[in-house]
């Protein structure tokens, strides 16, 4: 069979319509996911459904989205292969999965136990706002997985409830502790500050967590909500971050290389003596204000089996339907490399001229 090689195109439109035609020629000797700025990918986001049971303000509308048919997602065995085939042929090392909300997924424990035994064993990690962690945490440590991220913006219910539109929190709790006693540690939290709805809560949420052993992640926002809500004049910075933290705790810069990480990871110093007990770590993700796209390791792989390069892309490269027309795995190694040597420079959200993709965090895999 013939595949067509590796141009992107825009979801929704005829291929080829967006074809790059300035790119340079990729170099036939670059096995891995070599981009034309040099950057190497290493690090495979796998979004595995786009459904979510939370409608988080900064991502999903309130009335949720269009749901992927079920026959268009990957299945457990597509999956598995492609990611063998990112793992075995194109230097992918780690594998997270995501969604949506990738509990949401029954085959989750059997598509995670048979990645964990790909050779080379990848790092495999789930990003997951927790609900159904508790029932599962341990058979998810047990088939392979080795950390978790969760996401959660607020300890109260009533907050809780006005970022996420449901009222879930306990379950969340519930599923972070079970993360934690099932060994996936540590765990870390991601936190969206927004403002006048749970930037106070800041110091609380760092407090919380350096109880309890996990690693909390201040992210700021960025332009990936459906209800296109974002607001350049008006969102929680990293600086902004590290001023609402300033009454209770001092930061000093760890020494630790970040090494590709976009965290830039602080020591905490508490301020109080009441708070003295609480020493670790945090992390702050400049997504917007300090980009980290120049050492950017990332690849994605959406729910339908589209490579996209970067979040904040306007094309993806389908690799569904070459996969199901009998591709071989060269085929689809090829198509992968086509998709990530178009890679572009940054998300440019400096730029005035910059048009948020038509996909949320929700359809793409955070
Ligand atoms: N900006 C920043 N982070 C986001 N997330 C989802 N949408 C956004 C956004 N618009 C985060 C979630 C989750 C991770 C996958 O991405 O909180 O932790
Ligand atoms: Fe669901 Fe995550 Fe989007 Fe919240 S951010 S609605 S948890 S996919």
């Amino acid at each position: 069979m013939t595949v067509s090689l590796g141009l992107p195109a825009m979801p929704g439109r005829a291929p080829g319509a967006t074809v790059d035609t300035a790119l340079p020629p990729r170099p036939a000797e670059a096995t891995g996911l070599l981009d034309r700025f040099g950057r190497v990918a290493t690090d495979l986001r796998v979004s595995l459904t786009d459904k979510c049971n939370l409608r988080c303000t900064y991502c999903m509308p309130a009335e949720g989205l269009p749901a992927l048919p079920r026959d268009q997602a990957l299945s457990a065995d597509e999956i598995v292969r492609v990611v063998g085939i990112a793992v075995r042929d194109l230097g992918v090392r780690q594998v997270r999965f995501t969604g949506g909300e990738p509990l949401l997924r029954r085959d989750l424990v059997e598509i995670i136990s048979r990645v964990a035994a790909l050779e080379p064993r990848p790092e495999v990690s789930l990003t997951t706002n927790a609900i159904g962690l508790a029932e599962r945490a341990r058979s998810l440590a047990d088939a392979g997985l080795d950390r978790v991220n969760v996401s959660l913006d607020s300890l109260h219910a009533a907050t809780f409830m006005q970022v996420t539109r449901r009222p879930f929190l306990d379950r969340v709790l519930a599923g972070v502790d079970a993360a934690a006693a099932a060994g996936l540690t540590p765990v870390k939290i991601n936190a969206v500050l927004l403002p006048g709805v749970n930037d106070h809560e800041a110091p609380e949420l760092l407090a919380w967590a350096l109880q309890n052993g996990h690693e909390l992640r201040f992210i700021e926002q960025m332009p990936l909500d459906a209800d296109r809500s974002w607001d350049r004049a008006s969102f929680i910075t990293a600086r902004d971050v590290r001023g609402l933290l300033a009454d209770r705790f001092d930061l000093t810069t760890a020494v630790e290389p970040r090494d590709g990480a976009p965290a830039e990871l602080f020591d905490v110093h508490p301020r109080h003596a009441a708070d003295a007990h609480l020493a670790g770590r945090v992390g702050i993700i400049a997504s917007v204000t300090e980009p980290f796209c120049d050492d950017c390791r990332r690849t994605r792989l959406t729910a339908e089996g589209s490579v996209r390069s970067c979040l904040f892309s306007h094309t993806e490269t389908g690799l569904r339907d070459a996969l199901r027309d009998g591709a071989s795995d060269d085929d689809l190694a090829e198509l992968w490399r086509g998709a990530m040597w178009a890679k572009p420079a940054g998300h440019g959200l400096a730029d005035p001229d910059f048009v948020q993709p038509d996909r949320t965090m929700s359809a793409i895999g955070g």
